[in-house]
Formats: C-alpha cells, structure tokens, sequence
C-alpha cells in the first residue's frame, strides 16, 4: 500500500527533501542503493510485535524489521520510497548517488596500493586483533591518510554536498572518520561485517551482499511524506518504536524540534527511537551505542525513550 500525506506547509524545513545530495534544483534521485545502518541494532532494541516506524531510505531496515514486526515505512524521496517499495517485492539492489560518488573514490584505490587481493584478504578476517595489525601494517598508510584526508575537506565536499548536510558534521571529518574505521576493526570481525565491506567494494561485488537481505514480500506500510507531517496525523499512541535514521543532519533546529513533538504524540507509552547522526556525540548524550553499529560512519547511536527526548 502506498500513500501520500500533503504538507500544507510545502517546505518541510529538512534539506532530505530536495532528494538530491547537491544544491541544484534537478528531480529527486535515487540517492541510495542500500542501508548503511546496522539494522542488528533496531531489532535488538524493539520488543518482538512492535509497531515501528521507520524512514525507507533504501529499505533494508524496514525488510529486516518485518520479519517480527509491524512496519511502516515513510520517506520524503518519491524515488527513494519507491525504490524501498520494489526491493520489498524482491527486486534486486540499485546503484544510487551514494555509491556512484563512492565507486569514484574507489578509482584511486590502485594509485594508493590498496588491491583486491589485499581486501579479499582483509574482509575475511575472523580475528578482530588481527585485522586492526593489517590495517595499521598494510592499508592505512600515509599515502592513504593523506588522499583521505584531502578528499574530505570542507572545501571539497562542498562541491559535491549542499551545505545542510554539512553543517552538523566535525569540521575536519577525514580523522574522525578514519578513528571511526579502526574502532569498527578492533571491535567488529570483518567476516560478519557487510557494512564495513559496502564502504571499500563494488556495490555489485558479492561480498557486500547482507545476509538479511532475504528477498521476500514484506507487509511494510509505505507512505511517501514528510516524517514531521505523517506522525502529526496520526492517532497518539499509535507506535511503540521508531528508527529515524540520521534525518536530523541536514535540518534546521526548527524541525528537529517539530519533529521530536510529531514523535512524542505518536509514540505509545515506552516507545523507543534509535537516532543515528555523523556528528560527534555532544557532552550531554548519556548513552551512546556507536559501538555496537557495524557500520563504521556514525558518531552517534542513540536509542532511548521517546519520552526521555
Ligand atoms: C536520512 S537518509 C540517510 C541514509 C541512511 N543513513 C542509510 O544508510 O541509508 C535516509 C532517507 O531519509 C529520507 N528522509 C530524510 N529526511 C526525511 C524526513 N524528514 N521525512 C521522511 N524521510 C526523510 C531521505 O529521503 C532518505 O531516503
């Protein structure tokens, strides 16, 4: 089922809603092929039966969580929606802008003496103490740490992103994201890892295939809306659990603070939100479950009481 909410409104003060990564005025793309969200965490904190919401994106959340429970699944992005929509009938994985801009950085692997023998090597690594040795002896180098670290500047990045996206992110986001990585080797075995391993291979190499991934028909609700506008509809208490991806980078304060009020009106008594974010935690976060996401890009986990918010 699929159904649209008008926001009266038109702007949803949420720059996700250009459903572009840059600032140019084109239709909305398809901006992801797949998840970079470790859905084990989700489905974990969610008692077994729960009403979720959660944001589409590219579906592999809302799949996995299917399968104990009742799930809607909202995005802002017609073609996103759309797309999460296809791959719960079991249509077969997309490329989207994220993993086009990420194929273009894999061309200077070669220039930087990363090879696919090296990362067959690595990303069957069982032993989390061995494959931190390999990172720091083999791949993390100086000459990688220098392109990385070039290729993320702001200046850079603001070629490619609009500038809302970048605002909730640490300034000098190529060292935080490279201490990202290595906590994800001391802690994650590779093996069982396809998060890590859709960030270096092809998005059609069969080794960043997840195997939650299973294609199946889902009964998920979709909805194309607004998160904010959607749940300010709905009956109070009508979720007991929302996954919100990381919305919050790339809208402006006033949003957040809608859509905390939108959540809090819809949420049953108890519910829990997980709320990912690439920003540093802030000194205020009590509980950050960074940790335990096996995907190595975020700064923030948070998974609390919605009333707690
Ligand atoms: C926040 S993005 C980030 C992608 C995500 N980290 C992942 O790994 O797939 C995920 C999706 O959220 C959608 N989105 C962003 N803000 C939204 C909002 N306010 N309401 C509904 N969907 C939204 C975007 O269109 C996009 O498809």
């Amino acid at each position: 089922m699929l159904k649209h909410v008008e926001n009266p409104d038109r702007s949803a003060g949420t720059r996700w809603e250009a459903g572009r990564f840059d600032a140019s005025s084109g239709p909305p793309q398809l901006l992801f092929g797949r998840m970079y969200e470790d859905s084990e965490i989700e489905a974990t904190a969610f008692p077994r039966g729960s009403r979720i919401f959660a944001i589409a994106s590219a579906g592999c959340t809302a799949i996995r969580l299917s399968v104990d429970h009742e799930v809607t699944a909202v995005d802002i992005n017609p073609v996103q929606l759309a797309y999460a929509q296809r791959r719960a009938r079991g249509a077969p994985r997309e490329t989207g802008s994220a993993e086009r801009m990420m194929r273009l950085g894999r061309n200077a692997f070669p220039l930087i003496g990363w090879t696919r023998q090296r990362f067959d090597k690595f990303f069957r690594m069982e032993d989390t103490g061995e494959q931190f040795r390999y990172w720091k002896d083999t791949l993390d180098t100086q000459r990688f740490r220098r392109a990385f670290d070039t290729a993320t500047t702001q200046a850079l990045l603001r070629l490619i992103y609009a500038r809302s996206f970048l605002e909730r992110m640490p300034r000098h986001i190529g060292p935080v994201l490279r201490a990202r990585l290595e906590r994800c080797w001391t802690l994650h075995p590779n093996a069982t890892n396809p998060y890590a391993r859709s960030l270096f291979l092809d998005s059609d190499d069969p080794l960043t295939d997840m195997p939650s991934e299973v294609a199946r028909y889902a009964p998920i609700h979709f909805a194309c809306a607004d998160a904010a506008t959607y749940l300010e509809g709905c009956t109070p208490g009508s979720f007991d659990a929302f996954t919100l991806s990381n919305i919050f980078d790339g809208a402006t304060a006033a949003y957040r603070e809608r859509l905390m009020l939108a959540m809090k009106h819809a949420a049953a008594s108890g519910a829990i939100a997980v709320i990912r974010s690439f920003a540093e935690p802030d000194a205020e976060l009590s509980q950050n479950y960074v940790s335990q996401d096996r995907s190595p890009l975020w700064g923030v986990v948070q998974v609390a009481e919605v009333e707690s918010l």
